[in-house]
């Protein structure tokens, strides 16, 4: 048996969430691989709405294993509120959910580096989400982390002295903070505890040997990570195919089909570089439409057309095998939709994503005839506009990768498979 992939290829929030609760019920077991709460997934079934940051989307259906491996990043203070929530709403999630000894925890101190190192960037701060992730994977990758296995064993000493380590750390910077939220982590870590630890790597490959079926649930985007996305306004770990198995020990040979899910226009939240940003009417609309506001922050997301230069670097890195279209309904009211299809970079026309965004890029558009049809009903593909069928056509000729699902609003149901 081989383990699936579901990847945004974009800068985030492409509606992972969604797909992975809709394809859960295809799984025996969710797992997520990198990141931690900067991720915020959202589900919609029965007119509820939930948001997920830590915890694998596969959680609402009963007879699913979820697993946080051992590549995320777990904040106790998030995943309690978490639980709360989820308790809250009857799900009783320790039976279904497991955590690897080796992910690493999210201190307080974490996030006051995290806020404290954003404001001395001043305008050139990344737009981090300010939950901590840059802090604690540096500390990961600096042999200093602590890990969720840590907590059975002699915990709260190693905890101080990293403590103490950050608050030498924080004596850097011109910062004021204060420690008032160390009582809630530890009352985080005794929820962690309520749960089972596992070691992922040998759970996933015994699951694996066992005939399950396993998803593998990616958080941000491929435009995000930190070697391939667009340095330094990135995330701080591999969000791409490749880090599925740092994130969870498994080989590559294990992988099977490579899910990658985009919307049918572009979005960002944050800073750097986005070569198709619309600051004009048209961008408004699509975030007005498309209720572009952060699940984690509630920041406004920039919004834009869609970028083929992107999509396909982010196709050939993760080697994607099915494509998935998500918030297709948010373009029925635009006359014309354009698509990116190759830059101008300093007047040089190129299809390849560039080293530096910082150059001066002007977006090649195609521009293809709008349906101006309420997709939010439509369940089967003979029902689709000849002008989606043709948008769609074009993005696979394009793209050379199949368009399996195309998402038309944010309920479970609303989606159609190809
Ligand atoms: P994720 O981080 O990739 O899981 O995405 P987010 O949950 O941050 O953002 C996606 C947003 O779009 C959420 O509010 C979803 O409820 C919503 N959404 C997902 N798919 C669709 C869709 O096809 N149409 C519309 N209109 N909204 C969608
Ligand atoms: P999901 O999983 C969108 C962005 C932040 C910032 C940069 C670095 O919901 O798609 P970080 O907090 O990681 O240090 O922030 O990355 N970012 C996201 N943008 N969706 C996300 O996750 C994101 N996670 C981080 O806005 O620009
Ligand atoms: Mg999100």
């Amino acid at each position: 048996m081989k383990i699936d992939v579901l990847l945004g290829l974009q800068w985030g929030d492409e509606g992972k969430g969604k797909v992975v609760d809709v394809l859960t019920p295809r799984y025996d077991v969710i797992t997520r691989f990198q990141g931690g709460p900067n991720a915020g997934h959202t589900l919609e079934f029965n007119n509820i709405k939930h948001i997920l940051h830590n915890i694998p989307s596969g959680i609402f259906r009963e007879d699913t294993l979820n697993i946080i491996s051992n590549g995320v990043v777990l904040d106790p203070i998030v995943f309690q509120r978490e639980i709360d929530a989820l308790e809250k709403m009857g799900v009783d999630i320790t039976k279904n959910l497991v955590i690897s000894k080796k992910a690493h925890l999210i201190l307080p101190t974490h996030r006051i580096l995290d806020a404290a190192s954003e404001a001395a960037k001043g305008k050139s701060k990344i737009g981090s989400t300010l939950k901590g992730i840059g802090p604690t994977y540096m500390d990961k990758t600096g042999r200093n982390g602590l890990r969720v296995g840590d907590i059975e064993l002699d915990f709260e000493n190693k905890y101080n002295a990293l403590k103490e380590k950050h608050l030498h750390l924080l004596k850097l910077y011109d910062f004021d903070f204060s420690l008032e939220e160390e009582e809630k982590f530890f009352e985080g870590i005794r929820t962690i505890q309520r749960f089972k630890f596992v070691e992922s790597e040998f759970l996933i490959n015994s699951l694996l040997e066992n005939q399950k079926k396993i998803l593998a649930e990616g958080a941000q985007g491929t435009l995000l990570d930190i070697d391939f996305g667009s340095y330094p306004f990135v995330t701080s770990s591999n969000t791409i195919c490749a880090g599925a198995c740092t994130g969870m020990g498994v080989a590559p040979s294990a992988i099977g089909e490579v899910f990658g899910i985009f919307k049918a226009y572009c979005t960002r939240v944050g800073s750097g570089p986005f070569p198709s940003e619309l600051h004009d009417k048209e961008g408004d609309e699509l975030r007005n439409i498309g209720n572009e506001f952060g699940s984690t922050t509630g920041r406004p997301r920039r919004c834009g057309w869609l970028d083929l230069v992107a999509l396909k670097y982010s196709i050939m890195l993760n080697g994607v095998t099915q494509l998935i279209m998500t918030k297709t309904d948010v373009l029925d009211s635009f006359e014309t939709i354009k698509v990116a299809t190759a830059y101008k970079v300093n007047g040089e026309l190129t299809d390849q994503f560039p080293y530096s965004l910082e150059e001066e890029i002007e977006p090649v558009y195609t521009e293809l005839t709008g349906w101006n049809t309420d997709l939010t009903d439509i369940r089967e593909k003979v029902q689709f506009p000849d002008e989606l069928k043709a948008y769609i056509a074009f993005l696979e000729k394009e793209l050379k990768v199949p368009v399996k699902f195309v998402s038309v609003g944010p309920d479970r149901e609303q989606i159609i498979e190809i």
